[in-house]
C-alpha cells in the first residue's frame, strides 16, 4: 500500500467535503466528482436564496479545495458517464457523497396533476439548479398549499410571499426572480399531519415567518391546543427545546393580531392530504384533507389517525414537502425501502449482507435526508475515521488498484468526460457568476445551463 492512498469522493456537497477533508487531513489524495459543473450541493441549489450568510460555509469548502492532494472532476456522473467498477479499479476507496436527489411521494390521488409539484423541484428551479431550470411553475393562482412541517416546507412558503424587492438582490435564477414578480399567490397554507408540538421546524426558521414583511402568519387557536398526549410528550425527555420553543412560538402567532398585510401564511395542523383535485387536463383545484387525532406510537413518539372528519381546501397550487428520498446508482448496494445506501456507520453493506471493501458512505445519501449543514461534519467524521482504521488495519479494499497513478486516471477520465470541469473551471464560473450580479449588488447571477457553464469554464485549466 502506498503512503497516500487514492479517495475517489462522489459528490460535491457538504458532506463530500467535509469527507475531503478529513481525508487530506489522514493523509490521503483525494479526487472529488460531481454531475454538475459547479461543486456544493444543495448549499448552492437547496438553501434558500434570500438566507446568503448560509451559503458563506462554501469559504470552509474552498479552503478544503486548495490543498494540493485535492482535485475536482466536476460535469462526471456516477452510473452514467462513469461506473462504481471502473473506480474500484483507479482507486482504494470510494466515499459515497451523492446526496438524495428525489422526493418522497404521498401516494394519492392527483398527486401528478398539473399545478401539483414536489417542493424538490420548485426548490432547484428557484436555486437554478440545471436540471430544473426549463420548468414551468403556473404561480397563477391566489392561494398555495405546502405539505408538511419541516423547514424546507417553510422555505417554498417564504420564497412565494416575499416581496420581489427582497428576491432581486439575492442570487435566485433570473427565470424565477421574473416568474415569483409576476406571481398571483396571496395565501400559503402550510398543512401538517401531526400538531404544533411534533412539527421539524426550527425555532429560528419558524420565527423568521412571522417577520415577514409583507405576509402575516395566521394560526388558529384550536388547532395548536395541546391535546393529552402531545401535552404530556411535551413536558417528556422525548421531546427537546426546540420543539418546546416552537409551540410557544406558535401560541404566540395564533394571539398575535393581523397586521393586514397583502399576503398571508396560514400554519395549519392535523390535517392529512386525502386527494388532490382537479382532472388530467385542468390544473389543480384544491386538496380534499383529514381531520386527524394523535395517538401514541408504541415508540415513545405520536403518531397522526384519521378521525373520518374531512374538509376540502380550495387552491391552485400544490407544492409537496415531505421529504427528499435517495436515488439507486447501478452497482451500489441500495435500500430501496429507506432509499439510502445499505451501510454500518458508513461502511457500505453489500446485497450478500457482507461489507463492500473499500466502499463507504456520508452524508444524507447514507443516513438519509435530515440534518442541517453542520450534521454532515460529524457523520463525514465517522466514516472517515473508519476509513482510517481500515487503512491501518490493510482492509481499505483491493490491495493496489489496477491504475494506480492519478495522472493516468486524469487521462483516462479526460477521454471518456472531455467536457469535465476541473476546479479552476469552476473557479472561472464562479468569478464570472459574481461579475454578472456585480452591477446588481447581488452575490452572483447563476448560470443555470450546464453548455453555458461549459463554455465559461473552457478557460480554466483542466485537472493535473
Ligand atoms: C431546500 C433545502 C434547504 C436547506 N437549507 C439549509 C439551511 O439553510 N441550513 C442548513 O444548515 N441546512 C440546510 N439544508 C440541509 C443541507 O443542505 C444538507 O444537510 C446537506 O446539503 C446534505 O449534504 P450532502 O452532501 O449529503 O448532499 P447534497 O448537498 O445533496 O450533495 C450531493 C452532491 O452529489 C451530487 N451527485 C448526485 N448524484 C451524483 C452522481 N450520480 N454522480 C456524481 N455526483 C452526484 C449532486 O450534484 C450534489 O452536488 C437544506 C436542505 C434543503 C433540501
Ligand atoms: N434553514 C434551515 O436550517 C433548513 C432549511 C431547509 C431544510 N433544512 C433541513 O433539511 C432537512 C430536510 O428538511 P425537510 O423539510 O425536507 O424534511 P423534514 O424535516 O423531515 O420534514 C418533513 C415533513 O414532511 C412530513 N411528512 C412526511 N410524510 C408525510 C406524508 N405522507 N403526509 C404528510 N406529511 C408528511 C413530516 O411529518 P411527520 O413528522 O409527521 O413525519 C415532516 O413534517 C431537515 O433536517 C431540515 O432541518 C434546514
Amino acid at each position: 500500500m502506498p503512503s497516500a492512498a487514492r479517495v475517489a469522493v462522489i459528490g460535491a456537497g457538504p458532506a463530500g467535503f467535509y469527507a475531503s477533508d478529513f481525508l487530506l487531513q489522514a493523509g490521503f489524495e483525494v479526487d472529488v466528482f460531481d454531475t454538475l459543473p459547479t461543486p456544493f450541493g444543495l448549499v448552492r441549489a437547496g438553501v434558500a436564496p434570500d438566507h446568503p450568510k448560509i451559503k458563506r460555509v462554501t469559504r470552509a469548502y474552498e479552503r478544503t479545495a486548495r490543498h494540493p492532494a485535492f482535485r475536482f472532476f466536476g460535469g462526471v456522473q456516477l452510473g452514467v458517464d462513469v461506473q462504481r467498477e471502473q473506480l474500484l479499479e483507479r482507486y482504494h476507496a470510494l466515499v459515497y457523497a451523492y446526496g438524495t436527489a428525489t422526493d418522497n411521494r404521498l401516494g394519492i390521488p392527483g398527486e401528478d396533476l398539473p399545478g401539483s409539484h414536489a417542493a424538490t423541484e420548485f426548490v432547484a428551479w428557484y436555486n437554478g439548479h440545471p436540471g430544473h431550470a426549463d420548468r414551468d411553475f403556473d404561480l397563477s393562482a391566489t392561494r398555495a398549499v405546502v405539505i408538511g412541517n419541516g423547514n424546507v416546507a417553510i422555505d417554498v412558503a417564504r420564497m412565494l410571499v416575499l416581496d420581489p424587492d427582497e428576491i432581486a438582490p439575492t442570487d435566485t435564477a433570473n427565470h424565477a426572480i421574473e416568474a415569483l414578480a409576476r406571481a398571483q399567490v396571496q395565501e400559503v397554507v402550510v398543512l401538517g399531519r401531526r400538531g404544533p408540538a411534533q412539527a421539524a421546524f426550527t425555532n429560528p426558521e419558524l420565527l423568521e415567518l412571522g417577520e415577514l414583511k409583507r405576509a402575516d402568519v395566521v394560526v388558529d387557536r384550536d388547532e395548536v391546543e395541546l391535546d393529552e398526549h402531545s401535552a404530556a410528550w411535551l413536558a417528556s425527555d422525548a421531546a427537546d427545546q426546540t420543539h418546546r420553543r416552537n409551540v410557544e412560538i406558535l401560541w404566540e402567532y395564533a394571539g398575535r393580531p393581523l397586521a393586514g398585510k397583502s399576503h398571508r401564511v396560514v400554519l395549519r395542523f392535523l390535517r392529512s392530504p386525502l386527494a388532490i383535485l382537479g382532472s388530467s387536463d385542468e390544473a389543480v383545484t384544491g386538496l380534499r384533507v383529514g381531520v386527524n387525532a394523535l395517538e401514541p406510537d408504541g415508540r415513545g413518539g405520536l403518531r397522526a389517525v384519521a378521525t373520518g372528519v374531512e374538509e376540502q381546501i380550495d387552491c391552485g397550487l400544490v407544492l409537496r414537502s415531505i421529504g427528499y428520498r435517495g436515488v439507486e446508482v447501478p452497482g451500489v448496494p441500495f435500500d430501496a425501502r429507506r432509499g439510502l445506501i445499505r451501510n454500518d456507520g458508513g461502511r457500505v453493506i453489500g446485497d450478500d449482507g457482507e461489507r463492500a471493501t473499500g466502499e463507504y458512505a456520508v452524508g444524507w445519501i447514507k443516513r438519509g435526508p435530515s440534518g442541517v449543514i453542520g450534521t454532515n461534519k460529524k457523520d463525514a467524521h465517522e466514516t472517515v475515521d473508519l476509513i482510517v482504521a481500515d487503512r491501518d488495519a490493510g482492509r481499505l479494499g483491493r490491495p493496489e488498484p489496477e491504475v494506480s497513478d492519478a495522472a493516468a486516471v486524469a487521462q483516462w477520465l479526460r477521454e471518456r468526460v472531455p467536457h469535465l470541469v476541473s476546479w479552476d473551471g469552476w473557479r472561472t464560473i464562479d468569478a464570472h457568476e459574481q461579475a454578472l450580479g456585480e452591477p446588481h449588488s447581488r452575490p452572483r447571477v447563476k448560470l443555470v445551463r450546464v453548455p453555458e457553464m461549459l463554455d465559461v469554464a473552457h478557460g480554466g485549466v483542466l485537472p493535473r
